[in-house]
């Protein structure tokens, strides 16, 4: 099963999930609980994280901008229909700071060459939340990542009230567009594959979508890489998850972000 499809259906489930907080409002029972296969992130660890109302993930890219997927979103245009939900982990936090979006723009190219991208332009500046900035070049595209989101914790699962954590190996295009089925149709420079491929067990998941996917520079410093966008179901052994190589749209990105 191809998830990206899904993307509307994550978002009425993640809508549900959240309006009966009984079906997400378990804490983790352990270290090795639940992203899938993750642990429970710290408040503030991942400052810059965003939960977006349709069931998306995404990151904070200027006060004002949060950078998520194509897929999350249907056009480009004037939109106050999106709350983005910023600076709590819990979601129920009465701490959680919540505001309307005003615009969005969908990646031109997502429909024919590709590019699962979107930013989406906040009623007012957040203040006192850090941005995560983006990988510019193709430099940290490779190593150990993180993902992050509250998305579902297996296949099929729930979505989260608690920002769940992971870490997952870069997988190489030619390795992973061998991997068949979807793979095969691979766009090697839009798209940067991650996942323990022989165990599977550790992934992103419905959604966790237009949530970031990072690691550390070569200053120490947090990168965004890659993008949330599709996986044959979630942690499966020989399916990575697949992430839209943002170095590859980073120049788009600052450009749209300029003029919205
Ligand atoms: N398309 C999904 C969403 O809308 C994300 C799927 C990620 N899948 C994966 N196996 N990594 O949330």
């Amino acid at each position: 099963m191809l998830t990206r499809v899904l993307a509307g259906a994550a978002a009425l489930a993640a809508t549900a999930g959240l309006a009966a907080p009984a079906a997400a409002s378990e804490p983790p029972s352990g270290p090795e609980t639940q992203v899938v296969g993750g642990t429970r992130a710290s408040q503030g660890e991942f400052p810059w994280m965003v939960r977006l109302s349709m069931g998306c993930g995404g990151a904070l890219y200027t006060d004002q901008l949060v950078l998520t997927a194509a897929h999350c979103v249907d056009r480009t245009g004037s939109d106050s229909s999106i709350t983005a939900t910023l600076g709590v982990v819990d979601l129920q936090s009465s701490s959680a700071k919540k505001v309307r979006s005003t615009y969005v723009y969908r990646s031109p190219t997502y429909d024919s060459t590709g590019g699962d991208w979107a930013l989406i332009k906040l009623a007012s500046p957040v203040s006192g939340i850090p941005t995560l900035p983006i990988a510019k070049n193709a430099d940290n595209n490779s190593g150990t990542f993180t993902i992050a989101g509250w998305g579902a914790a297996q296949e099929g699962g729930a979505q989260q009230r608690y920002l769940l954590k992971a870490e997952v190996p870069f997988v190489d295009d030619q390795t992973c567009q061998s991997q068949g089925g979807s793979y095969g149709e691979l766009k090697p420079d839009a798209e940067l594959c991650a996942g323990k491929l022989d165990t599977g067990g550790v992934d992103t998941c419905q959604g966790d979508s237009g949530g970031p996917m990072f690691r550390r520079d070569e200053a120490g410093e947090w990168i965004q890489v890659g993008i949330v966008s599709w996986g044959d179901g979630c942690a499966r052994a020989h399916a990575p998850g697949v992430y839209t190589e943002v170095s590859t749209f980073a120049s788009d990105i600052a450009e749209a972000a300029g003029k919205i």
